[in-house]
């Protein structure tokens, strides 16, 4: 019996992980899958020689997504992976895609605090219906495991640094609350049904293929689009704001040890995924400058422009990552500034000039 199996070995939870992974084939359902984790998670598993079955109604991902997903991984890993065109309010879809399933990573949802403030119906109707029925389906469908993306937006206003999964506030948006939601429904199901759910506060996903443009766009993407598109870089608020800034490996590397873990303690939790690690948005600003300004001359005479902060954000955001340590054995590979180059590359080599 492996390390894995026995579930003996923290020394590199992940490389045992990959190690199985890379032996053994499971089926696995991604939803959202065209969108920023969902499609890092996709080439994660091909890569990794996993079949996966994917459903996005394409509401905020993209077909260009899951196109550079395919460059990336070659012909022969993307022939285990198969799309389904559909929407996980819709039941039929939610059953059609746990079919035979393994493992379901659900990340499909209206992702935005100011989306949801300006949309709560949709934003309920998506996050809480949608990952109901997605559970629902993986209950009969007899999944072995669904792993969820909930949110630090969970914390709300509890004003307790770093946060730790058990303190949580009211929540401050439509958003934050269709998350707590999430991890109550993920609850009940393990205590009324037996699934096994695993919840994922990620606190602020960066990398390639996050978008950059739109209203709801992210602060990293679409600073850097600004910057590098010599456009206005807006700061909300006095950028003293902070948070937990996390590359979107770390959330991979979440999610694939949640699924796999065999600790019967880690299951039905919910986990932060970040560094632990705050970043003011003055000191984000000025550490992308400082690796954007050699490429990019036209930066050395850059200011941001500063303006009124935006409600629903929370003031300061820093995970406590010691229970997905020890429960999970995550351990992030990148830190902020490893993460920013990486992501750096992807938008200079991606975003329209
Ligand atoms: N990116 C972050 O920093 C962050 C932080 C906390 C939580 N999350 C959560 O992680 C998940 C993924 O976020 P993301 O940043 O990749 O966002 P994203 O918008 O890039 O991805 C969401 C995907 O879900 C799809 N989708 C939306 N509604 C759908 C529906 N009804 N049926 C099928 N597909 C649907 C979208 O088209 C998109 O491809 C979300 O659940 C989000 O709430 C993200």
């Amino acid at each position: 019996m492996s390390d894995y199996e026995n579930g003996t070995s923290d020394t590199c939870a992940y490389q045992l992980v990959r190690e199985h992974l890379q032996n053994a084939q499971y089926r696995w359902v991604i939803t959202g899958v065209a969108g920023f984790i969902g499609s890092n998670l996709l080439q994660s598993l091909l890569e990794l020689g996993q079949r996966v079955v994917g459903v996005d109604n394409f509401l905020t991902g993209y077909r260009h997504n899951l196109d550079q997903v395919r460059e990336l991984v070659g012909p022969g890993a993307w022939r285990s992976f198969e799309l389904i065109e559909g929407d996980v309010r819709d039941m039929a879809v939610c059953r059609q895609v746990c079919d035979r399933a393994d493992y379901v990573l659900h990340q499909a949802a209206l992702g935005s605090v100011g989306r949801s403030l300006d949309d709560p119906l949709l934003c309920n109707d998506i996050n809480i219906t949608g990952q109901l029925n997605v559970l629902e389906a993986a209950r009969h469908a007899g999944v072995r495991r669904v792993v969820y993306a909930a949110s630090s937006a969970t914390y709300g206003d509890h004003p307790g640094l770093p946060k730790q999964e058990q303190h949580i506030g009211c929540a401050l948006s439509p958003y934050a609350l269709t998350k707590y939601v999430n991890e109550l429904y993920a609850g009940v199901y393990a205590r009324c049904y037996g699934l096994e759910t695993i919840g994922l506060r990620y606190f602020n996903v960066f990398g390639p293929r996050q978008d950059a443009n739109g209203a709801y766009a992210a602060v990293i993407p679409q600073w850097i689009a600004a910057m590098i598109g010599k456009r206005q870089l807006v700061i909300n608020g006095d950028g003293e704001t902070s948070r937990d800034f996390c590359y979107v490996a770390n959330a991979v590397q979440a999610n694939l040890l949640a699924a796999m873990t065999v600790k019967p303690a880690a299951v039905n939790q919910v986990y932060n995924v970040a560094l632990n690690a705050r970043t003011s948005l003055n000191e984000l600003y000025l550490l992308l400058h400082e690796l954007l300004v050699e490429r990019h001359a036209h930066l050395r005479d850059y200011q941001p422009q500063y303006a009124p902060s935006r409600p629903g954000d929370v003031r300061h955001s820093q995970a406590d990552i010691a229970k997905a340590t020890s429960l999970l054995g995550y351990v992030p590979t990148h830190d902020l500034r490893r993460g920013l180059k990486q992501a750096l590359r992807w938008y200079e080599q991606n975003l329209p000039v």
